[in-house]
Order: structure tokens, then C-alpha cells, then sequence
């Protein structure tokens, strides 16, 4: 790690892609995440990057390359576009700077692979983390928590939720499971300590409010090596709010994320017989304690000079790894292939 001399205790960090994620990160590092400076960003859109250094107080970049390049940048924070995280994840490794790079690390299963072989072929595989923050987020850990303590006793059904308000522009079927279902292809071998082996596509009738090339919503059902099956529903146009549920029937109970954990509203309204509380318009409110405890837990890590805070998918709350990056996408291409396959299980392949 390169510091500042006199602030060696200090990650000087870069943002590459100033938009939702982008933002929500920089803001978070330059105010909330201990032993981190906001130095640089940058977006394809210079307009938007110049407002928020403003905003924070940094430098920008005229690219990403540039931003990864810089003596001031120890550190990189990608929250651009899927297509270009492979791209800046090598960049930044080659660089030897670590790299924290929202999911997907690639949209594909065959780059995803081309740049873990690459990681692994220079050893800086461990400069990289990947941005799956329901590690981080204190329900979902209290929830594994509970499962490995046998609460419920061996795991046998998952039933999980991803609901959003609407899909962003040009979603697709495809993109639906490399950029919100590719969460749960993380989090429920992560949750359930065991892989996920095959996986089944399934729909039902399209909303009407879906986009022509999109299928919404879709039903995921998938087995992991020890047998547990879990059905996972991805709706991208669900309206009412973002709504993100997960339970895990065992032997002798069941475990949920808590219905509270959906509400950011901070009262309830009674009125006309009837009693409401709010939803959430997208993720950030319900995850911002993950994005700020995976920010700091990765800063932490890169101040220690370990390069990342835990092993990844079997170790106690830690950083996704590169690999689990790569894992996360066998079991989405498992998915796209069962869908062209009209639904039939297929095998999740990892390769080698
Ligand atoms: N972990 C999560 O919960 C979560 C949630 C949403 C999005 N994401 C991921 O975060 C990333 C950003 O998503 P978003 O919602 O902020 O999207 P967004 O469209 O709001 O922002 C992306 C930004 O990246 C910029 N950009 C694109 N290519 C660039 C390049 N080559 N160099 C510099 N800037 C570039 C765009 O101009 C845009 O400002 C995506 O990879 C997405 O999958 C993660």
C-alpha cells in the first residue's frame, strides 16, 4: 500500500463511475468510512464526477485508466458499468493497487473466468474484492449467524425476494440475473455454506408493465450440493417499493429477515381503517449500513496490508473474493442456459 508520507495510516481512494453506486460510495468514504480520503473520481459523464468532487472535496480523473494510474489513488472503489469493471479490475491489480469492484465482476461467466485466471497468473488475486454488501448487512448476518448455530437445525427450503420499483433502461431477462439475481447467487451459498450445484429458470405470465426483450418476474429455483432448494423470485417492475426477503425453513423452525428491515419509513400512519408504513424506492436505505460496514471492513483491511478482511465464502463476515465473483457467475450462466432451455435443470459449471 502507497500512502501519503506523514498520513501512512490514511487510504487515499479513487471512484471510477459517479452515478447511483458511485455517489452513495464517495459520499460514504469521504464522510463515514474512518481512515479513507475521498482524493479522486471520475465518470464518463465529466460533469457529473466535477459536481460530486466538488461536493466531497476531490480531484478528479479524466478516465479510469488515469484514475488507477495516479500517485494519489492507493486504493479503487469501481461503481461503473458492468461491461467495465473486468477491464478496471486488472488495471487497478496490475497496478498493485486493491480494488473493491461492485458486482457483477463481469457480465459474462467467460470473462469473469478470463480475469480470475489472469488475478491468479500474477498472484493479485488478492487485491481484489468484489461488492456483494449482504456479507455486511447486520439482518442477513444475523440470519446466517442463527442458521450455523443450528436454530432452526439443518436447512432444507430457502424462499427469497428480490423486488424492485422498476427496471432501469434496456433491462433484459439476461440482465435481470447478472445484475440483481447474480445477489442471491452469492448470498444463498454464502448463507447455506454449500454451492450451488444446478438451476432451474422458471416464469410465470409477464407483467404487463415489462419491456419488450424482458421477462418480469422470473423464478429461479435453485439446489445447492447438500440438497437445499431454494426458489428465488427477481421482479424488477414489482411498483410498490424495493422489497428484499429471505427465509430459510429448517428441521425444527424457520428463520426471516425481519419484516422491519423492509420499512425506512420512520412512523407508521393509521388512518381510514387501515395502518401503513413505508417502502423504500431502491436499495440504498435498506442497505446503507452494508455499503458503509463493506466500505470500512475493506479500508480496514487495506490499512492492515492484508488486502482484504476474511477469506471469502466460507470465512466469518467478509469481503466476496474475486473467485466468489467468479462462482456467482457459474451459477447466473447456469440460469441463462436453463431459461434458452426452456426451464430444464442445468448444471452450475465453475470452471477450473
Ligand atoms: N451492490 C449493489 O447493491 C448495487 C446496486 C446497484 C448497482 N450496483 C452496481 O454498481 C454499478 C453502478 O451502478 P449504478 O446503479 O450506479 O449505475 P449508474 O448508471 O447510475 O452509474 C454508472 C455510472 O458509470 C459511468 N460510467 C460508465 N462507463 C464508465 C467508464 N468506462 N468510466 C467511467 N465511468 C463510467 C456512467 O456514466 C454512470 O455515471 C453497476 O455495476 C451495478 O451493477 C450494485
Amino acid at each position: 500500500m502507497s500512502t501519503r508520507a506523514g498520513a501512512s495510516d490514511v487510504v487515499r481512494v479513487g471512484v471510477v463511475g459517479t452515478g447511483v453506486m458511485g455517489t452513495d460510495h464517495a459520499r460514504l468514504l469521504a464522510r463515514s468510512v474512518s481512515g479513507a480520503e475521498l482524493t479522486r473520481v471520475t465518470d464518463l459523464d465529466a460533469g457529473r464526477a466535477q459536481a460530486l468532487a466538488t461536493e466531497l472535496g476531490a480531484g478528479t480523473s479524466p478516465d479510469g485508466a488515469s484514475l488507477v494510474a495516479d500517485p494519489e489513488v492507493d486504493a479503487v472503489v469501481v461503481a461503473s458499468a458492468d461491461a467495465t469493471h473486468a477491464t478496471l479490475v486488472l488495471a487497478a491489480a496490475a497496478a498493485g493497487k486493491p480494488v473493491l469492484c461492485e458486482k457483477p465482476l463481469a457480465p459474462t461467466l467467460a470473462e469473469a473466468r478470463d480475469v480470475v485466471e489472469q488475478l491468479e497468473r500474477d498472484g493479485t488475486d488478492d487485491l481484489v474484492a468484489l461488492g456483494f454488501m449482504r456479507r455486511f448487512d447486520p439482518a442477513h448476518v444475523e440470519l446466517r449467524a442463527a442458521l450455523h448455530e443450528g436454530a432452526v437445525g439443518a436447512p432444507l427450503v430457502v424462499h427469497g425476494t428480490s423486488r424492485g420499483v422498476t427496471a432501469g433502461p434496456g433491462a433484459t431477462s439476461e440482465s435481470s440475473i447478472t445484475g440483481s439475481f447474480v445477489h442471491e447467487a452469492d448470498s444463498l451459498p454464502w448463507l447455506l455454506g454449500s454451492p450451488v450445484a444446478e438451476v432451474s429458470w422458471q416464469a410465470p405470465r409477464c407483467s404487463s408493465e415489462a419491456a419488450e426483450g424482458l421477462h418480469d418476474p422470473q423464478l429461479l429455483l435453485l439446489r445447492t450440493a447438500d440438497g437445499v432448494l431454494s426458489t428465488v423470485e427477481v421482479f424488477l417492475n414489482a411498483r410498490y417499493g424495493y422489497d428484499i426477503r429471505c427465509e430459510v425453513v429448517g428441521e425444527r423452525g424457520a428463520l426471516a429477515l425481519a419484516e422491519s428491515t423492509q420499512v425506512v419509513a420512520l412512523t407508521t400512519r393509521s388512518t381510514g381503517l387501515a395502518r401503513s408504513s413505508g417502502f423504500a424506492a431502491d436499495w440504498r436505505p435498506r442497505f446503507a449500513d452494508a455499503y458503509r460496514l463493506e466500505l470500512q471492513a475493506w479500508v480496514d483491511g487495506v490499512r492492515r496490508g492484508a488486502r482484504r478482511s476474511a477469506p471469502g465464502a466460507t470465512g466469518a463476515p467478509g469481503l466476496a473474493t474475486a473467485r466468489d465473483g467468479l462462482l456467482a457467475a457459474a451459477v447466473c450462466d447456469a440460469a441463462i442456459r436453463s431459461m434458452r432451455a426452456g426451464g430444464s435443470w442445468t448444471s452450475v459449471e465453475v470452471p477450473a
